[in-house]
Parts: C-alpha cells; structure tokens; sequence
C-alpha cells in the first residue's frame, strides 16, 4: 500500500508503547498498539463468560468481534462495539488471558489482517505500528522494522514505576510469566535478519525516542 508501516516489536515494558507513540506524534505519523486488540479480544472473550484458555471458545468470539481502534497517537480509546474499554483492557484479569487468547493461530491471521486493512486505508504517510510480530510476520517488507529491547529487570522496574503503588516483585514475575508464553508464540527477544535493534537500557525516554528517530531517518 503507499501508507508505510513503521515496524516496531519488543517485549513487554520495554518501553515501545510510550516511544511509539511520542515519535508518530513528532512525525505526524498514525499510531496503532496492536497490543491492544488481542487485549480487547481477551476482553470480549471473558465478557461473553467463555474461557481464554478454549481455543474454539477464542475463536467464535474472535469471528464476532466488533473491535474498534484509531490511529490517532493522542487517542487511545479502544471500542468493543459502542462499550469503552480503554481501561479496562489495562486491568490485571485481562492482562494475565491475553497470551492465551494470542496463542491461537487462525485468530492470529484475522487480527493481522485487520491491522494491514487500518493501515492500508490510514489518512497518514505512515503508521507506527507496534507489537510483536509486525516486524517479521505482519509487515515484514516495511521500509523501516525496529525491536525495541530493555534488560529485564530495567523493564519491570519501569513497568513498576508505571502502575504505582504495585508490588514490584509481583509485576516483575507477571511480567516474566507473560513474556515466557509469548515468546512460544513469537520470538521478539531476538531481531530477525534486517531488523535495527535498539536497546534503552541505558537511555532515558528521550534518547530512545531520539534513537528510534534516527533510525526512521536513515531507512525511510
Ligand atoms: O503490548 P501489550 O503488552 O499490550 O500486548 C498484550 C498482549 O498481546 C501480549 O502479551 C501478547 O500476548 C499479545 N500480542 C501479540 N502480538 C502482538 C501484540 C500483542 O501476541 N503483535
């Protein structure tokens, strides 16, 4: 399509979220968190009282699943029909069911192609998509792919920071139980051939935003 993807996939609290949208904002790129759909189809899944665990369960609700996103990076709001539930897709019940609800291939294929179609018709030059596969199954032909990554205990440390007032060890181990059953599903702790690493480490928010920058720059 002439709208091109932006590639950027990492593990979770790496940062990709924030850094994502900060630079399609700094662009004047669309932005879309495909994070936030499998959370959404977790969502629909528990609220039609089914289990995430059944993958024929995931996949009905997944074939009657009136998503909505934008690609606004200032607007995050996440549909289900005409039901809000930009926050509660946050919301530990539904973090802890969408590896499973992601584990199921044909819905895998569905929500890929929705992603392709809400970039292909975006009213953008381009689209920050991040996730975890965008970079080598979703669009592994885009101009530019980045994994973002962050030593482990850097991420839950800022995944910590985020949702104050939490445990630390509890989001640590939370954290690492998610990313070890994604990583069966997806590898995204390793960059696939011609994919630019950066690592934030070491970077505050505005280096990695800066770094991430310089990337898009030199390949697109
Ligand atoms: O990015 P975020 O942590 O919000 O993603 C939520 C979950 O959605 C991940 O833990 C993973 O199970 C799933 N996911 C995926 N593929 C993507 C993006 C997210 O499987 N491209």
């Amino acid at each position: 399509s002439a709208v091109d993807f932006i590639a950027i996939d990492g593990p979770a609290g790496s940062g990709k979220s924030s850094v994502s949208k900060a630079v399609a904002r700094r662009l004047g790129f669309g932005y879309l968190d495909t994070g936030s759909a499998y959370r959404a189809l977790a969502w629909h899944v528990l609220d039609r009282g089914a289990d995430t665990a059944d993958a024929d369960a995931v996949l009905a609700a997944a074939s009657d699943f009136p998503v909505r996103l934008g690609l606004d990076p200032d607007d995050r709001t996440v549909r289900v029909g005409d039901v809000d539930i930009t926050d509660e897709i946050r919301e530990p019940r539904v973090s802890g069911a969408v590896s499973g609800v992601a584990r199921v291939p044909a819905v895998r294929a569905q929500v890929n192609d929705l992603f392709r179609s809400l970039v292909a018709e975006a009213p953008y030059p381009a689209v920050v998509v991040e996730g975890r596969d965008i970079t080598t199954v979703v669009a592994p032909d885009a101009p530019v792919r980045i994994l973002l990554t962050a030593a482990p205990e850097v991420r839950a440390a800022r995944r910590a920071g985020e949702l104050s007032g939490e445990n630390a060890d509890a989001v640590a181990a939370a954290l690492h139980k998610r990313d070890a059953s994604d990583s069966a599903v997806v590898d995204f702790l390793n960059a696939a051939d011609g994919v630019e690493i950066v690592d934030s480490t070491e970077l505050d928010f505005p280096q990695t935003i800066d770094a991430v920058l310089t990337v898009i720059e030199r390949l697109r």
